[in-house]
């Protein structure tokens, strides 16, 4: 297991291009089930999330190798439609298998997934959809199996904007018979992504982005070329680290609209944030320069769960107290004890964080638990006075593509021990 260490506090400058979208390329991934012949996706980073589902789609009996960033895939004719516990359990996105395997194949076989660091995070909104359109679903020693020789369309009222919910429920309903509604869908940027890749490989989806959704299902699907989305995380974490530091750094490649919410709070706090030709520029007085500001987590348009933690560790220094309410996950705050250890005062109280700035935090050896927590404990080392240390970084890495060497041009004093933990 991997470290980083971190040598605050360096303002960062410079330059830093966005990689491709990991929570676009993971259900388009799976979008190459649904058709025979070979997809190409371009711009797909180079993550372990990435490799595992790639795993899970050889494991089926597709080819494809993700070795660079153009990865083909051709899933024409699968082994066996099925998704086991050893693979599911490394990443709970594999459940986006679902839907096209039903879809094309009529069954498919996935282990359900298990409860997560940042919450119980169910999956029950998949399976009532997929019964909706007429899916046998059984539960069988920790498995889904999910059977239906024709899906067919049907109104499916989602109890909450799930995004790869929806994005299951599309990816089924695009091969099912008949016309089906999603009421209540997830409007993120890579739900629009996916209904982009999906009627280029012939499908009738009108809504994308909406929190309605309508398909007409059609009989077959052909193998689409398809270059994806950057990365709207990525970007908003290199912003707010740039932000933090008192930096001034072009993110280059992002979508502006894609980080609107996060450059309004950064805004807020008084940061400047300035669309360029290339990409957003992100100008800041620095931590204790920068006003205290609220955050609610909420799905898109709202401000991104997965750009709270972060925002937290810019927050910590920052003049004042703000109040940072998760309301999408039950569970992500692990992070504070963490940033507690580096000296940042913040108490938490059921959903809501209270984060007293203060003059300065300290570095440490911390410990990462999730994605997002390890990217705020990266942020927090590039601010502290001295040496800071993450351990067990596999977490940053299943969504930051080698983030050292993305933060060492613009200045970071930041390396990566191999091994170390
Ligand atoms: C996606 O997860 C992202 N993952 C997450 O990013 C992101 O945090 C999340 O959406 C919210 O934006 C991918 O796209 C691969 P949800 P997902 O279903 O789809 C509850 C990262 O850091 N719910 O929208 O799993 C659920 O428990 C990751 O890149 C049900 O109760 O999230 C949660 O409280 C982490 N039943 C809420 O809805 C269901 O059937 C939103 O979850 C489905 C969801």
């Amino acid at each position: 297991m991997d470290k980083l260490v971190i040598e605050g506090a360096v303002p960062l400058h410079g330059t830093v291009r966005v990689s491709g979208a990991k929570n676009a390329a993971l259900p388009i991934l799976c979008a190459s089930l649904l058709t025979d012949g070979v997809c190409t996706f371009r711009n797909v980073p180079r993550l372990r999330d990435v490799e595992t589902m790639a795993a899970l789609l050889r494991f089926m009996g597709a080819d494809t190798d993700t070795t660079t960033s153009v990865v083909n895939v051709r899933a024409g004719s699968l082994r066996k439609p099925e998704a086991p516990y050893e693979l599911v359990k490394q990443m709970r996105a594999s459940v986006l298998v679902l839907g096209p395997l039903v879809a094309r194949y009529g069954r498919a076989r996935v282990s359900l997934p298990g409860g997560c660091a940042i919450g119980a995070r169910p999956i029950d909104q998949h399976l009532k959809g997929l019964q909706a359109m007429g899916a046998t679903i059984t539960l069988d020693h920790g498995y889904v199996l999910a059977e239906c020789a024709t899906l067919k369309g049907a109104t499916i009222h989602l109890d909450m904007a799930t995004v790869t919910g929806t994005e299951n429920l599309m990816m089924a309903a695009a091969l099912a018979r008949g016309r089906t509604q999603l009421v209540g869908a997830a409007r993120e940027p890579e739900v629009e992504e996916l209904a982009r890749v999906l009627n280029k490989m012939g499908a009738r989806i009108d809504g994308a982005g909406t929190d309605v959704i309508h398909i007409e299902g059609v009989d077959v699907l052909h193998p689409v070329d398809h270059a994806i989305i950057p990365d709207r995380i990525e970007a908003g974490t290199f912003m707010v680290a740039a932000a933090a530091t008192g930096g001034d750094v072009l993110v280059e490649g992002v979508i502006p609209e894609h980080v609107e919410p996060t450059a309004a709070k950064l805004r807020e706090a008084g940061v400047e944030v300035t669309r360029e030709e290339s990409g957003i520029r992100v100008r800041s007085p620095g931590g204790r320069g920068l006003r205290s500001v609220d955050i609610t987590t909420a799905p898109h348009p709202g401000y991104p769960t997965d750009m709270q933690a972060q925002f937290m560790a810019l927050m910590s220094l920052a003049q004042g107290t703000s109040v940072i309410t998760e309301s999408v996950f039950e569970n992500r705050f692990m992070h504070v004890p963490e940033l507690t250890r580096m000296g940042a005062e913040v108490e938490v109280h059921g959903g809501a964080a209270i984060v007293r700035g203060v003059e300065s935090l300290s570095g440490a050896v911390v410990m990462a638990t999730d994605l997002r927590a390890s990217a705020s404990l990266v942020i927090a080392g590039l601010i502290a006075a001295g040496e800071t240390e993450v351990l067990r970084v596999y977490h940053l890495d299943r969504g930051y593509e080698a983030i050292e060497t993305r933060l060492g041009p613009l200045g970071a004093r930041i390396r990566r021990v191999r091994g170390a933990a």
